[in-house]
């Protein structure tokens, strides 16, 4: 990690955490990182501009109007001389102003006018965290580029459990370095399709066969692919997560859907199929909601088979991406039915994963995979999914190589 020579813009905005902040300020400066501090008012509740002051050894900001502040750094150069701006811990109220373009105090507004990248812990109430309200601004702000480090899950200050705790300084620095390093983009040049996300299945206008992928995985892939400089198209059935930033996305309902969106999104060097697909699909699904009729028997659904877009995207053909990725959730003996898997849908890799209950794969955050290649299987220790999909995207990159 080498954060030496640059410089972070740290916001401390009000909460408990804000305490935090001092030991972040800590961590950075012992990497030679150069901090300039901006604090709310209600981070002021909470921690001194004294204390900032000694840690960063530079002036602490957080007055708007401040003649002095404006004729010698005012708030639009506050942020043109950092590399990154980092707002820890970031209150709801700073989410909220930063996700509706609020500028009403120092921080939000040279928010609303940096030009640098902007990297926000979140720290609250785990209520104001699942509100939709927080829910709906996090939406916005992942859409707009903004990266997130935590929250953790845990005890909070307020007696209640769950996430909502500021992320601990030293995961924070690691994503604040992460962002700080040099871009490796070993997939420049490349297009990669991913799908992800289940499909939803029409009965009648309004109902649908469905099932509980969330999506967080494939979706993680196609960012870390992003990420190694790929141009990626991610075909996403119906999920509740934002779209993953510098990523292409085609919204589609069906597997139908999702096969032609693919099949348009063509020619790719590679293809990791990540969709949670589902089998079949109401032969013929009503056009008018099906009725509940009193005493009548309730109606029988035929199902067809839909098509398998992965064993599709594998066949071979002029077309085929020089490397398909299937995956495979198993319950039970894993490496057999993944082998299995691999043969019959013709990919060159099966990324395998027990969806069996105690796995708790299926919407959780952690994965637990196992790599299936033509050199045989490797194990890979239990990470969160985006750790995975760092992973991933980097083996997909050297196949490329
Ligand atoms: O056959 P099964 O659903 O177990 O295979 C899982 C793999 O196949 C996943 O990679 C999934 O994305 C893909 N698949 C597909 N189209 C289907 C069914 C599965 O692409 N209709």
């Amino acid at each position: 990690m080498s954060l030496a020579g640059k410089r972070v813009l740290l916001v401390v905005a009000g909460g408990i955490a804000a305490f935090k902040a001092l030991e972040l300020v800590r961590l950075l400066r012992r990497e030679g990182c150069g901090v300039t501090a901006v604090l709310t008012a209600g981070g002021a509740q909470f921690v001194t501009a004294l204390s900032l002051q000694a840690l960063t050894e530079a002036r602490v900001y957080s007055d708007l109007f401040s003649l002095t502040d404006e004729s010698e750094m005012g708030h639009i150069q506050l942020s043109r001389a950092a590399d990154l701006v980092v707002v820890a811990p970031a209150s709801a109220d700073i989410l909220a102003k930063m996700a509706a373009g609020l500028a009403d105090d120092l921080a939000s507004t040279l928010l609303l006018a940096t030009d640098k990248r902007v990297l926000v812990a979140p720290a609250m109430n785990v209520r104001m965290w699942q509100h939709p309200a927080t829910v709906a601004n996090m939406a916005t702000l992942a859409a707009r580029g903004v990266a997130v480090v935590g929250p953790d899950e845990g005890a909070m200050a307020c007696n209640e459990f769950g996430p909502g705790r500021l992320a601990e300084p030293p995961a924070i620095l690691a994503a604040i370095a992460s962002m700080l390093a040099p871009p490796v983009r070993p997939l420049a040049g490349r297009h990669v399709l991913v799908t992800s996300g289940p499909t939803h299945e029409p009965i009648d206008p309004v109902r649908y066969l469905a099932n509980r992928s969330s999506g967080r995985q494939g979706h993680a892939i196609a960012a870390a692919l992003g990420a190694l400089g790929a141009r990626v198209t991610l075909v996403s059935g119906p999920v509740a997560i934002p779209d993953p930033p510098g990523v292409e996305v085609r919204h589609v309902e069906t597997a139908v859907g999702m096969l032609a969106a693919c099949d348009a999104a063509l020619p790719a060097d590679a293809a990791v199929c990540a969709a949670a697909v589902a089998d079949w699909r109401v032969a013929d699904a009503a056009a008018q909601k099906l009725k509940k009729t009193p005493g009548a028997a309730p109606p029988a659904l035929t199902l067809v088979a839909n098509p398998d877009i992965l064993a599709t995207l594998a066949a071979p053909g002029p077309r085929r991406p020089r490397l398909v990725v299937g995956f495979a959730a198993e319950t039970n003996d894993l490496e057999r039915h993944a082998a299995d898997k691999r043969r019959r849908k013709g990919c060159d890799w099966i990324v395998a994963n027990d969806v069996s209950e105690a796995g708790g794969v299926m919407g959780g955050g952690e994965n637990e995979v196992h790599l299936l290649t033509e050199a045989g299987i490797e194990h890979w220790p239990r990470a969160a999914k985006e750790e995975v999909a760092r992973l991933l995207a980097q083996r997909i990159a050297v196949a490329l190589a």
